[in-house]
């Protein structure tokens, strides 16, 4: 009997397509959880995909199919994510009202929370739940999504192109706090005044989102990024964005203390200085964008007064040492490396490619694991 409950075959494709980088993450459902079974990266032509959003479909249908020859992801159906500044997410409050009520009545609604025209839009809400008023009024809360149809229309020229069935659409910060804090509203006592931030860092885009209970609450896109600290080494060293991104690799920031500045074997000292400086300078900028946006969020909210815990997370979160200077710069109690592993396994055969992309495969993994309920 207890067979039954095993060996399901459930299993779910996420696809992540990136500004340098398009990553699938395959998993299963098994009795003791969720399973990575395939993973697998590929590079993305150069100017393929700007600020989040695909320009050359046919480029990135290429890619894919590269990514689907050389990795051990099977299947054709996939969930894809999207992060950019053409998709809204807003958490808005609204009369109490049937889902069937809400289906038609979000399409006269909607204009007034998002800065696109809804003709061109496609809507997506979720009830996240209801309460009363102090004066007794019956009130919903729901969390409303709106992307740009065009915007949309190129994600699926290019999963089409390659081959592939494009099955859902997420929004990547969801798949991001899934594969990091699962699906379920973590409700613990005291939690009420407490909220987690989740900073993903990837080339061209930071995504920020505070979760509150489990539930995605605010979501901000930033454009500083891995790719600006890249340039600002290259800037001020007057070399490629190649060279630069090795340096940058290889040196990070300073210890925040100051102390025992590391030896960087075969590049001079004033080197090591001038990298310092110019990654220094943009992270100050970097935690000032968090903390307006952390800012912004706790203005809005009446329950959360402070947010404790910082899950950063994206390949651009390994720039060594950024992490204690966002926690010194954030005043935040702790600052955690936002690690996809601690939650869902992965198979022998996944394993290895997916330890060496440890922290940029979350996104891929998320919106797999969404593909799976
Ligand atoms: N060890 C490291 N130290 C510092 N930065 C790193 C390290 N490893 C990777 N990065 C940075 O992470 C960034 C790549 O992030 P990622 O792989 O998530 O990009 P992407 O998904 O293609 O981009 P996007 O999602 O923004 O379009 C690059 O800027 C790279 O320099
Ligand atoms: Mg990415």
């Amino acid at each position: 009997m207890g067979s039954l409950s095993f060996g399901s075959s459930q299993s779910s494709i996420g696809l992540d397509i990136g500004t340098r980088y398009a990553r699938a993450a395959q998993v299963k459902q098994t009795g003791s959880g969720p399973v990575v079974t395939g993973y697998g990266r590929v590079d993305v032509p150069l100017g393929a995909v700007a600020d989040g959003e695909i320009v050359d479909a046919a480029a990135v249908a290429s890619a894919l199919k590269d990514l689907w020859r050389h990795s051990n992801v099977r299947g054709k159906d996939v969930s894809v994510g999207v992060s950019n500044q053409r998709v809204i997410v807003r958490l808005i409050d609204l009369p109490f009202m049937e889902r069937g009520e809400l289906q038609s009545a979000i399409q006269y609604q909607a204009q007034d929370y998002i800065p696109m025209a809804v003709e061109e839009s496609i809507l997506d809400f979720q009830i996240i739940g209801d309460y009363m008023t102090p004066s007794d009024e019956h009130m919903m809360e729901v969390l409303l999504v709106a992307a740009h149809r065009e915007m949309i229309g190129n994600t699926v020229a290019a999963v089409e192109g390659a081959g592939l069935r494009l099955t859902s659409i997420d929004v990547s910060s969801f798949a991001i706090v899934r594969a990091l804090m699962g699906d379920l509203p973590e409700v613990l006592p005291g939690a009420e005044s407490e909220a987690t931030a989740v900073i993903h860092v990837s080339s061209g885009l930071t995504n920020i989102a505070v979760v509150e209970r489990g539930v995605p609450r605010f979501n901000r896109i930033s454009s500083l990024a891995g790719s600006t600290f890249t340039q600002s080494v290259a800037n001020v060293l007057n070399i490629t964005f190649d060279e630069a991104e090795d340096l940058k690799v290889r040196i990070g920031l300073p210890d925040i203390d100051g102390t025992a500045a590391d030896e960087f074997p075969g590049i001079e000292p004033d080197r090591v200085q001038l990298v310092h400086q110019s990654i220094e300078r943009e992270a100050s900028k970097f935690i000032a964008e968090v903390r307006r946006s952390l800012d912004y969020y706790l203005t809005q909210t009446s329950q959360v007064r402070s947010i404790r815990r910082i899950l950063l997370t994206g390949s651009g979160s390994q720039l060594r040492n950024l992490a204690s200077y966002l926690e010194k710069g954030l005043q935040a109690q702790q600052v955690t490396l936002g690690d996809p592993l601690a939650r869902t396994q992965a198979s022998s055969g996944a394993l290895a490619a997916v330890e060496a992309d440890r922290f940029g495969c979350v996104t891929a993994v998320g919106l797999a694991l969404g593909g799976l309920q």
